[in-house]
């Protein structure tokens, strides 16, 4: 038996009982058979959940770029890497081979090292999905800069606010993007934020759609000289086990983002074992992740995990709908994916189409599907098994979040038998929990409470940057001595967990998480607002929608209400992103308010999903009155 594939039930429970009854022997056979070290640990796990303090192979020293690409060049030097398909099908799609890998992030390495950036320093990478984006991210890794990726569909003031949060030096970035049919402006977005960031000395600017970009002198420079000019030999920088691999930016449901930080062995250790094992990898195999690397799953699953493992990652341009809703199943069947990871909401958008997308693709290479990001639906998940696995192909409904690092929760395909809309059991190593609302734990079966963990694992994030009390308070303070996800769960009679979603002010909106504070905040930038509340209602592609409850002030009662939506809708676009706007806004002259003045989102939420039948006793509110106005004004 080993522990690091497994391949039937029996062994998964094996190996589970393993890694609770023995996790530092389970973690440290994982560690010493499967990476290459520069030097070995001396504790494979130190913890303190009341401080938090959490360090995975202490001692040791390694660079994850080494693990990801040079130990494969023995065997797998022309093996391809990265696979990458641009957004227009008819451009020729690259295969970039390990040792080409090597060649290119060693150049950008010695790139950014001539621009001056050494070891512990933040670069923030704002790129679409091409492969200089994969490329500078291992650069970053190559000399131990920390890289914070921020997806390209953020605003410029969302990008000036984590540029300035982890006072990156550099931003690397393109002259713009290719999406679908459009363009996109990156260069012009990132000049307006830099108009606002201070610390940002230099910025490189890879070429792609080939727009006229404005070049701001001894701060700008084209990537691709620089590259041409750079040696292709950089040695990799020795890094501590516990020093920071990257950060990465998620919402919270108050106040700015969080930039949870993430250290380099247990992040590389705990990313290669489950890819490994949630997506059975085969030495042949071509293994396809549709998320964007300005994402926790684009970091895990595209880069890192399946490089570590020496795989075939396929890294995708454009989007699903473009040229029309075939694209995905085109490029499965065009490179021959044998592993397809997505998000429901793509599903659920391909399935409102007609079938003859899918029906003319032959998808007889895929063997494992997944998904990840929202609570799969019943329905997606048999349009999914019928019309795309062919009832062939186990789906893995894995269950995990930016600051677990990997899956946390999830079927090993082949093993775990899977239900749908059910995530399943927690992998060797993860040890959940159900919690009640006064802190108890939930035991025995057929439950439900709020998902903890109770230990820790290798890859969780170790800190928020720049506020390690943030940490605290957010996710080790609710339940003490445990882990808290913010998500609720249910546990079925077999041990068998669902995630039912959020328990606080995080809307998930087509797989992208959501603050509600951040963009109340930005509404109530408007001249004519007074006040906001947001909360999400079920929409049936994006998994949730937003719908905001507007007050206005005075001087907005006498303007026209469609041009204030379109205004409202506006700022949020210009403070957040397009992801962040509301499907509907509904203004009113109250928010339903506690005694103590905090507005009750529950009520909110239920008359936004139409349930006004079950808002339960509205008595003891400040405002009792206004519930039955704002059911009435619904839309
Ligand atoms: C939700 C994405 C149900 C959950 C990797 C979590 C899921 C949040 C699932 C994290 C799933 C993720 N089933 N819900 N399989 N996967 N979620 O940080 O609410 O972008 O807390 O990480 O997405 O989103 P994040």
């Amino acid at each position: 038996m080993s522990n690091y594939h497994i391949k039937n039930l029996e062994e998964y429970f094996q190996v589970y009982r393993k890694s609770v009854r023995e996790p530092v022997a389970f973690w440290e056979e994982i560690a010493e058979e499967h990476f290459v070290w520069q030097k070995r640990w001396t504790e494979v796990l130190s913890w303190d959940f009341t401080k938090p303090e959490i360090a995975w192979f202490k001692g040791a020293k390694l660079n994850i770029t080494e693990n990801c690409i040079d130990r494969h060049l023995t065997n797998r030097a022309n093996k391809t890497a990265i696979l990458f398909e641009p957004n227009n099908p008819e451009e020729s799609a690259q295969h970039i081979t390990y040792k080409q890998l090597h060649e290119q992030v060693c150049k950008f390495a010695n790139v950014l090292k001539s621009k001056g950036i050494r070891k512990g320093d933040r670069v923030c990478i704002y790129l679409p999905m091409i492969p200089e984006l994969a490329i500078s991210v291992l650069a970053c890794a190559r000399i131990g800069a920390i890289h914070s990726v921020v997806f390209a569909g953020f605003s410029a003031t969302a990008l000036a606010t984590r540029i300035n949060d982890s006072e990156c030096k550099m931003v690397v970035t393109s002259d713009g993007a290719f999406r679908g049919n459009k363009t996109i402006d990156l260069k012009g977005i990132v000049d307006e934020a830099l108009e606002n960031c201070p610390c940002v000395a230099s910025v490189l600017v890879a070429k792609r759609i080939d727009s006229a970009v404005n070049i701001k002198k001894d701060r700008d420079l084209w990537l691709q000289p620089l590259l041409d000019a750079a040696s292709s030999m950089c040695p990799a920088e020795i890094m501590d086990a516990e020093d920071p691999l990257f950060i990465l930016y998620t919402s919270g449901s108050t106040g700015r983002p969080k930039g949870m930080v993430h250290t380099t062995a247990g992040y590389m250790v705990y990313t290669a074992y489950t890819f490994k094992n949630v997506f059975q990898y085969r030495e042949n195999d071509v293994y396809w992740c549709t998320a964007d690397i300005g994402w926790i799953t684009g970091h895990s699953y595209i880069l890192y995990g399946p490089l570590a493992n020496g795989a075939t990652s396929v890294l995708f341009e454009g989007v699903p709908t473009y040229p029309d809703y075939g694209r995905f199943w085109e490029i499965v069947e065009k490179h021959a994916v044998t592993q397809f990871y997505t998000a429901p909401t793509a599903i659920r958008a391909i399935a409102k189409e007609s079938l003859r997308f899918v029906e003319n693709h032959e998808l007889s290479s895929l063997k494992i599907l997944g998904t990840v990001g929202e609570p799969i639906n019943e329905e997606a998940w048999h349009w999914y098994n019928d019309n795309i696995g062919k009832k062939k192909c186990p789906i893995v409904d894995t269950w995990w979040q930016t600051e677990t690092g990997g899956i946390l929760i999830s079927p090993i395909p082949f093993s775990t038998p899977t239900i749908p809309t059910f995530a399943t059991l927690p992998l060797p190593g993860i040890q959940p929990c159900l919690m009640d609302e006064n802190g108890k734990e939930i035991s025995g079966k057929q439950v439900d409470g709020r998902l903890c963990i109770k230990f820790p694992w290798p890859s969780m994030a170790r800190t928020i940057w720049g506020d390690h009390q943030r940490y605290k308070d957010t996710y080790f303070s609710t339940f003490p001595n445990n882990y808290f996800t913010g998500d609720g769960a249910l546990r079925d009679s077999t041990g068998y967990y669902r995630i039912t979603g959020r328990v606080d002010d995080v809307i998930i909106v087509s797989g992208h998480n959501l603050g509600t504070a951040p963009i109340e905040d930005a509404i109530n930038e408007h001249p004519a607002v007074a006040e906001s509340a947001v909360v999400g209602f079920p929409h049936d592609v994006k998994g949730n929608a937003l719908y905001g409850y507007v007050i206005l002030k005075e001087v907005g009662e006498q303007r026209n209400h469609e041009n204030l939506r379109k205004e409202i809708n506006q700022i949020i676009t210009e403070h957040i992103g397009p992801i962040a706007k509301l499907e509907k806004i509904q203004f009113t002259n109250g928010l339903p308010k506690t005694r103590s003045g905090k507005i009750m989102r529950r009520i909110l939420r239920k008359i936004a999903g139409g349930e006004t039948e079950s808002l339960g006793d509205t008595s003891t509110l400040l405002n009792p009155e206004v519930v039955q106005e704002i059911i009435e004004n619904s839309i």
